[in-house]
């Protein structure tokens, strides 16, 4: 158990890279008067508009773990800040989710036209991976990350949850099933950002990366499952979205495939998990809060 005075000051550090991360992030992306400005407003507006930032902070929390000074940090949290904005924007698009709110906003699509959205994710995508390509790194460091960015982000990873997702539609799905869907879609990121904060540090030890990769994994299934609960749920405030939005798209999700006592406990267990993975690691007080934090808010609408 930490105690109170730690706790509050492990808070602390995570509001101040959060702070951080933001001016970063505007300071980066290219100002709305640079032309095509339509495109780059769409780009800021969707991208600097109060999001958690935890696929950020897992970045320079897992940087503080190995030591890593900040303004090493920034780019690969930038990175992944860029990839999740481009997830979400393309999500909410007609295609996919049909979600008209998006943190507590009009959609992209909605407040800018769909062309618009999609050229905006696009622009997205690339804008990460140039930031990582000309970050003040090792050339090797810079290659670890570039890699660990687009095989998690691709067909192999989130983008690939996103198409087994739509596979299975308004289907029957085992809890494996599901599982694997939700380590695709929403754990994969959760991953690249660990991974991402360690190979920004360092070049790191696999005993290390290992006990990373199960945080991630239990915390990216966790985190996923909290979020189909929340949708089906209907609890709006957290989510900054409309209610009920995956039924309305006819997803098969946590809520809708298993029975909520079960889905919750094993959201629970998954969060409780990607905690006793950080046992025996030094520094890891920053990770361990970020995942103490979404088990709370996630276990605060029940
Ligand atoms: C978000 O998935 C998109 C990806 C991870 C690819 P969801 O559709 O489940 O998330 P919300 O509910 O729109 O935020
Ligand atoms: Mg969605």
């Amino acid at each position: 158990m930490i105690e109170i005075s730690k706790e509050k000051e492990i808070v602390q550090l995570l509001n101040k890279w959060k702070d951080r991360l933001e001016i970063v992030l505007s300071e980066r992306l290219p100002f709305s008067d640079t032309i095509p400005n339509h495109l780059h407003k769409a780009i800021r507006y969707s991208t600097l508009n109060g999001g958690k930032r935890i696929r950020g902070l897992l970045v320079y929390a897992t940087g503080f773990l190995f030591g890593a000074e900040e303004k090493l940090l920034d780019i690969p949290a930038c990175a992944i800040e860029a990839i999740q904005s481009f997830s979400l924007i393309h999500d909410d698009l007609p295609a996919l989710d049909n979600d008209d709110v998006r943190r507590g906003k009009p959609s992209c699509h909605l407040a800018f036209d769909e062309a618009t959205a999609i050229l905006a994710g696009d622009a997205l995508q690339m804008f990460a991976f140039e930031e990582l390509s000309k970050s003040n790194h090792s050339a090797e460091q810079r290659l670890h990350m570039i890699r660990i960015l687009a095989e998690n982000s691709g067909s192999l990873g989130m983008i690939g949850g996103g198409a087994i997702e739509l596979q299975m539609s308004g289907k029957v799905a085992s809890l494996k099933e599901l599982e694997k869907l939700h380590w695709l879609k929403c754990g994969k990121l959760i991953h690249a950002s660990v991974l991402l904060g360690a190979y920004g540090a360092t070049i790191p030890n696999q005993t290390i990366l290992a006990k990373l990769k199960m945080f991630a994994y239990n915390l990216g299934v966790a985190y996923q499952i909290s979020n189909d609960l929340l949708d089906g749920l209907g609890a709006s405030v957290f989510l900054k979205k409309n209610p009920k939005s995956d039924q309305a798209a006819g997803r098969t999700t946590f809520f809708t495939a298993v029975k909520i006592d079960k889905a919750k406990q094993h959201m629970i267990d998954l969060f409780d998990a990607s905690v006793a993975a950080l046992d025996g690691l030094e520094k890891a007080e920053p990770l361990r809060q970020i995942a103490l934090q979404i088990k709370g808010r996630s276990l605060s609408v029940f």
